[in-house]
């Protein structure tokens, strides 16, 4: 299904890949959200799939369009990794070229990889090799000193070539030295006319924008430009940090007649989700650590809070927590964000 729909040029609505954030349990409540939003894996690297537990890695109750993303900058391994997540369903592999964590520095993947345009599309034609569905390529314009011009042209011409299906690109560069991660999620200025412009001088690949984006009128407002639309908006922090914005997706981005899911259903099907991850052994924080920030300005959010961060965190906490939480929260009022 989604790979029609790159090709037909719907425009995609995604959840940005975060490590630690966007793992099953995440994915899982994300989609009771949204039927249709395009979700990312945290980034898994090759080598971890080739020789770590798969199951544990890859495995993945969620259903609709999920994509994997991997780490990794040697070809062979990473048409290894390929192959081998092939029977865990995704919809997508995504090869990670945007990430400026040390960590992922030293292993010579993530952003560093947009000074090797040339190696990316190996790296891309060898997931190609070993799969049919499509395999994507997450990248920022530029990193540290390199002129975003060429910089993001070649990285785009690089991995086309060698057949990548589509480019979600960050709208900033990285700044591989001294700063942190997190400070490269804020500091770089964002770039989007730098974005529409790959895709007006490219109409005919799918580009999509990742970046700053905090609500869905802005994420409707950045697709377009005087120059170009894009084929799909993707966000990352937003989508986790208040979830219920991803309620709106199915209407907003889709198109979908139906109302968006009640709280009560969303809290239902979570706590029976729970219920059964703590029966396989799981502790219950695993699933509410991502439902901390799904209720905002209304009386009660901030005892939801309280509740999910410190009762859920407890060895032996059951799905009574929930629901107790959600007894605390008052749907019928409306608070500004402290107040709540
Ligand atoms: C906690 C966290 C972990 C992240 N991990 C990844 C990752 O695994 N792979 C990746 O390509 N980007 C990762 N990112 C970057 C996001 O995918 C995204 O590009 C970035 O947050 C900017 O988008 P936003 O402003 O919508 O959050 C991560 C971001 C955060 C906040």
């Amino acid at each position: 299904m989604y790979h029609k729909k790159l090709k037909n040029k719907d425009k995609i609505f995604s959840v940005a890949p975060m490590i630690d954030w966007t793992d099953r349990n995440c994915r899982f409540f994300h989609r009771v959200l949204t039927k249709h939003a395009l979700l990312y894996s945290e980034m898994i690297v090759a080598d971890a799939v080739i020789h770590g537990d798969r199951d544990k890695l890859l495995g993945d109750d969620t259903t609709g369009p999920v994509a994997l993303q991997l780490g990794g900058s040697e070809p062979q391994k990473l048409g290894d990794a390929v192959r081998f997540a092939a029977p865990y369903n995704y919809g997508e592999i995504n090869l990670n070229v945007g990430c400026p964590s040390d960590r992922v520095q030293s292993g010579t993947f993530g952003a560093c990889l947009m000074r090797t345009p040339e190696l990316v599309g190996e790296c891309v034609a060898a997931m190609k090799a070993e799969t049919d569905l499509p395999v994507t390529v997450k990248c920022r314009i530029g990193v540290d000193d390199q002129d975003t011009g060429p910089a993001l042209n070649d990285l785009a011409h690089a991995v086309w070539n060698a057949g990548c299906d589509g480019l979600w690109v960050h709208g900033r560069k990285a700044w591989l030295e001294g700063l942190s991660p997190k400070q490269n999620r804020e500091i770089p200025p964002l770039d989007y006319p730098r974005v529409h412009r790959l895709k007006q001088e490219n109409p005919s690949h799918f580009i999509g924008l990742n970046g700053g984006i905090q609500t869905l009128i802005q994420a409707r407002e950045a697709l377009t430009s005087d120059m170009a639309e894009l084929d799909g908006i993707m966000v990352g922090r937003a989508s986790y940090q208040s979830p219920s914005i991803l309620r709106e997706v199915d209407q907003t981005f889709y198109g979908d007649a139906a109302d968006p899911k009640s709280y009560e259903e969303i809290i239902d099907v979570m706590t029976a989700y729970a219920a059964q991850h703590l029966q396989m052994g799981g502790r219950l924080h695993q699933v509410t650590r991502h439902m901390i920030g799904l209720f905002q300005a209304v009386p009660g959010a901030r005892r939801w809070r309280q509740i999910l961060s410190s009762e859920a965190t407890q060895f032996d906490a059951g799905v009574d927590v929930i629901e107790r939480a959600f007894s605390e929260v008052d749907l019928t009022g409306s608070l500004s964000g402290e107040a709540a």
